[in-house]
Parts: structure tokens; sequence; C-alpha cells
């Protein structure tokens, strides 16, 4: 006997084979339940060298009427198995689609809670001021930060060596004895009244907002940076009226109309009368108490009417044209409308303290 390399093709003498393979097949397919398995089952019984396969292949060396019986169930059994891989498979996949809808993303369960961003407390106040200033016919303009000691000083009246500079201590950016024309970061707004002159020509109504910076120790009512809103004013025939007139609605627009003001003398060299505004202390109603240390008025800003000294110096004829000026700080403003009693707070990015605003 030739010994054959390959194993036997099965070779069913009878129909009894093929129901064997028949019943096999069916209840491994009904066991399998993915994708490999499936495969594994398709090359077991209807691949190259599958059982059923080779059956088929086993056909001409069978008997005529034996190889038309057998070849007849055979080739039945391989449609049908086929037409039952493809069903199983559909099944395998259809299950793979409801596995992925049961863990789908609920689109309708609420997300995680998103922090809603807010405008800082001083922008907020800001806004509100120039809102005001805006709505009377002045006009919003912004300067530089780092500025000449010509602008922050010198042009306001205030030489090297003049006991008024000790009102602003100072940051300065080159030593003042090694250039002649220092650097400094500017100590208030004040500076861009002399810019603004010197470019526009009276009828002037502006105000500046801006960021200044002081040589300071930091306390509850001072810090290094702060922002200011400057104001100024030059066309032909104001008067000191006109300021008080000004401040006095700006005041009771932003602290409410039930506010006193009261105008005092105060001295600020660029401008001749200067003045101070306080408002009643709205804490004790003008008792007397630590906020308004005890005076029942607190200090809002510092104003005046411009230096006529200042007027000729920029190309302006004094005794035509007169003008005022004022500046405030605008966290002091937000500190007395909220009831906040450290300036520190408002750049110290304590989120308990800015998610009140
Ligand atoms: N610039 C002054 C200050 O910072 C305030 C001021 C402005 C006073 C305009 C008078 C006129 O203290």
């Amino acid at each position: 006997m030739a010994a054959t390399p390959d194993p036997a093709p099965l070779m069913p003498s009878d129909n009894e084979s093929l129901t064997q393979i028949e019943s096999q097949a069916r209840s491994e397919l009904d066991a399998v339940d993915d994708d490999d398995a499936l495969e594994r089952w398709r090359v077991s019984y209807l691949g190259r060298r599958g059982r059923l396969t080779l059956v088929l292949r086993g056909l001409t060396s069978l008997p005529l009427e034996e190889r038309k019986s057998v070849g007849a169930q055979a080739n039945r059994l391989k449609r049908e198995l086929e037409a039952e891989l493809q069903e199983k498979k559909a099944r395998l996949g259809q299950s793979a689609t409801e596995a992925l809808i049961a863990e789908r993303i609920d689109v309708t369960l609420p997300g995680p809670p998103l922090r809603a961003g807010r405008l800082h407390p001083t922008t907020q106040t800001l806004r509100d001021m120039l809102d005001c200033f805006v709505s009377m016919g002045f006009q919003v303009v912004e300067g530089p930060e780092i500025e000449w000691d010509h602008y922050n000083f010198e042009a306001l009246r205030i030489p090297k060596d003049h006991p008024a500079r000790d009102m602003w201590d100072t940051l300065w950016i080159d030593a003042q004895e090694e250039s002649d024309r220092p650097m400094l970061l500017r100590t208030h707004t004040s500076p861009m009244q002399i810019r603004i002159m010197e470019q526009a020509q009276p009828p002037i109504r502006v105000v500046v907002p801006g960021k200044c910076y002081r040589y300071e120790a930091t306390d509850p009512t001072h810090e290094w940076m702060m922002t200011q809103v400057e104001g100024l004013a030059v066309d032909e025939g104001i008067s000191m009226a006109d300021l008080k007139g000004t401040l006095a609605d700006f005041a009771h627009r932003i602290f409410g109309p039930d506010r006193k003001v009261r105008f005092r003398c105060d001295y600020f060299p660029f401008v001749e009368p200067g003045m101070e505004l306080r408002i009643d202390c709205f804490l004790c109603g003008g008792e007397g108490c630590r906020t308004c240390s005890r005076s029942g008025w607190i200090e809002i800003l510092g104003a005046g009417m411009v230096h006529p000294e200042i007027l000729e110096s920029v190309g302006y004829d004094s005794e035509r044209y007169t003008g005022f000026a004022f500046g405030m700080g605008v966290e002091r403003i937000a500190m007395l409308r909220h009831g906040i009693d450290d300036i520190r707070l408002f750049y110290s990015n304590d989120l308990r303290f800015l998610d009140q605003f």
C-alpha cells in the first residue's frame, strides 16, 4: 500500500458521515460568539481543507450512484452552512453595534459644571465710570504706562528736587542721575493732560483710564499698581462751576443720588486752585468711623483748574482758554461701592474674592 502524505480525506461511505458533519457543524456554529471563533469554524468546515470541502473533493473516487446522492447532499449542506455563516456574521455584527449603543454617551445627561467667567471688579467699575463720562460728552483716550520724567513731572510743574515729588514715590527705569531724559513707570495719568494738549486744540473733553505704579509698601489702602481715570476739559469760558457740576453729577451716578458731596482746597502743582472731592461716609452716615477716619467724609478724587502756566506751555492762550482736570483711583471707587476693606484683594487672584462680583 502506498502511503499518502496528506491526511486521508474523509470518505463518507454513506450519508451517516455527512449527517455527523452536519450536526457537529450546526452545534459548533451555535456556540460561536465572536468573529474569531466564527472564522475558525469556517476554516474547519468550509475552508480549503475543511471537513465538508474534503468530502466534496473525495466525491470523484466514489462509485457513480453513491457519488450522485452523496454529492447532492454535500452540496446542499455546503449551501446551507454558507448561508448560516452569513447569518451568524450579520448577527455578531449587530450585537457589536448593540454593545456600542449600550455604552454610548447619553447626550441628555447634564455636563460637568462650567465656571462662568466674569469681568474683574476693577473693570466693572471702570466701565461704569467711563459710561458716565462718555454720556456727558467726554472722549476716552489711553496713553503709555512707561513715561518720560518730563511728562510725569517736569511738564506738570514738578521739577527735579521739588518737594511735591514726594507725593508720588516713583519706580524709575533709568537712574535719574545717569540719564538726561530719564524714564519711569507713570505714577498717575496726569502726564496724558500734557500729551493731549500738545496734540489737540480746544475744545477738549477727554477721560484717560490706565494703570499707574508707585514705589510703595502695600497695606490695606495702598498698592504698587492701581488704575486711575484722568479727566481734562479745556475750552473758552470753563469755570470751577463746570468742574463741580461734572464731579457732583458723577458722584451721584456712581454712589447714588442721596450721597452728599463736598469740595475742599487741596494742592497739586499742575492745578490752580486745586481741590479734593469727598462724599459723606455711607458706612456711618457722617457720624465718623474707621473707614472715614472718624471725619464722616471720604476722599474720592483730586481736581482743579488747569494751571495757566501749563496752558501757555502747550501753546494755548491762557487769556482765552481755561480748563479743569481731575484724577481718581478706580480701585478706591470700587472699594467704596462694594465695601471692600483691603485694596490688595484686587490683584491677589483669590477666586473666593473675585467670584463675588
Ligand atoms: N494726578 C493726581 C494724583 O494722582 C490727581 C489729580 C489729577 C489732581 C488731576 C488734580 C488734577 O494724585
